[in-house]
């Protein structure tokens, strides 16, 4: 059984940025990224937290927005229009998900397509279906594809099962996997809460991409032996006694599936490093695209 170690091949990927961010630095080009949170969800603040770590560290010009719970549709929107138009932000996110009160897709729709490193915009997700390369494709799938391609798992032909449907990271997952090319041309199954027989389908899958957002889920009745998995779940679960209280699982039951598999990625250290250097990747595409 072969474990991804998602941290170190992000490290690969972050050193590539390092390059590719001194080489815009020659030209007097810093990328600038702008992550937005509203409300204070404790894990959406850690995450934030940890991508702004990660610009400053790259020398990457980073902006936290941090706008209370109460912040309306109105001045959200604003805010976004007002990074759309600022020539030093080249990136723009905004954390998902947001308090009940607002309207996600709307603010999705206002930011820039050409600033959109999630890759949530409608003009984008159609890029990623029409194979069109100067789209920007969801950090988190794209982690997961670099995952599969860094450690050697051939995915041309391969029956690959997604587990969830997520605009996040079920349906982008899927069309990179059917796309053509390196780290494509597979076989894709999309598996869901609704699906029927869930185990059987999952049972005939070369790859498995757990994203279902349940901790736990993926027992080893639905993996075959010799399977790869990807678990993209980070769910907390009450942890009594330890420091925080609470510890971190994936949607895979890791201790009795990794046995049966010939390569698992660990929660954490799997997926979740993956996606903000997969972040600081797109920051840098949207400021080379923006500058060419
Ligand atoms: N929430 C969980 N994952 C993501 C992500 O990749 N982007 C944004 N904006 N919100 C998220």
């Amino acid at each position: 059984m072969q474990l991804i170690n998602g941290t170190e091949i992000a490290t690969q990927v972050i050193e590539e940025c390092k390059r590719d961010i001194a080489a815009l630095a020659a030209a007097g080009k810093v990328p600038g990224l702008a992550v937005v949170l509203v409300g204070d969800d404790p894990a959406s603040r850690a995450y934030v937290r940890s991508k702004d770590r990660k610009c400053k560290e790259l020398g990457l010009h980073s902006v936290k927005l941090e706008l209370p719970a109460t912040t309306t549709q109105d001045e959200l929107l604003q805010v976004v229009r007002d990074l759309n138009n600022d020539p030093a932000i080249h990136g723009i996110l905004v954390q998902s998900p947001p308090p009940k009160h607002i309207d996600e897709a709307a603010i999705v729709r206002a930011i820039d397509p050409a600033k959109d490193v999630d890759g949530f915009h409608p003009i984008n997700v159609a890029k990623l279906a029409i194979e069109d390369s100067s789209g920007f494709v969801p950090c988190t799938p794209l982690g997961c594809q670099r995952l599969l391609i860094a450690a050697g798992v051939e995915t041309s032909g391969a029956n690959v099962v997604v587990v969830g449907r997520s605009m996040i990271v079920g349906k982008p997952m899927a069309m990179l996997l059917m796309a053509k090319g390196k780290g494509g041309d597979a076989t894709v199954t999309v598996a869901h809460s609704r699906t029927k027989d869930l185990a059987a389908i999952c049972q005939r899958a070369d790859i498995i991409i757990a994203a279902i957002g349940r901790p736990e889920f993926i027992t080893a009745e639905h993996v075959r032996e010799g399977a790869v998995v990807i678990d993209v779940g980070i769910n907390r679960v009450e942890a009594p006694g330890t420091e925080k209280g609470y510890k971190l699982v994936g949607d895979v039951k890791f201790d009795e599936v990794a046995p049966k598999c010939r390569a698992i990625t660990p929660v954490p250290g799997g997926v979740g490093p993956m996606t903000i250097a997969m972040l600081m990747s797109n920051t840098i595409k949207a400021c080379r695209q923006a500058s060419a």
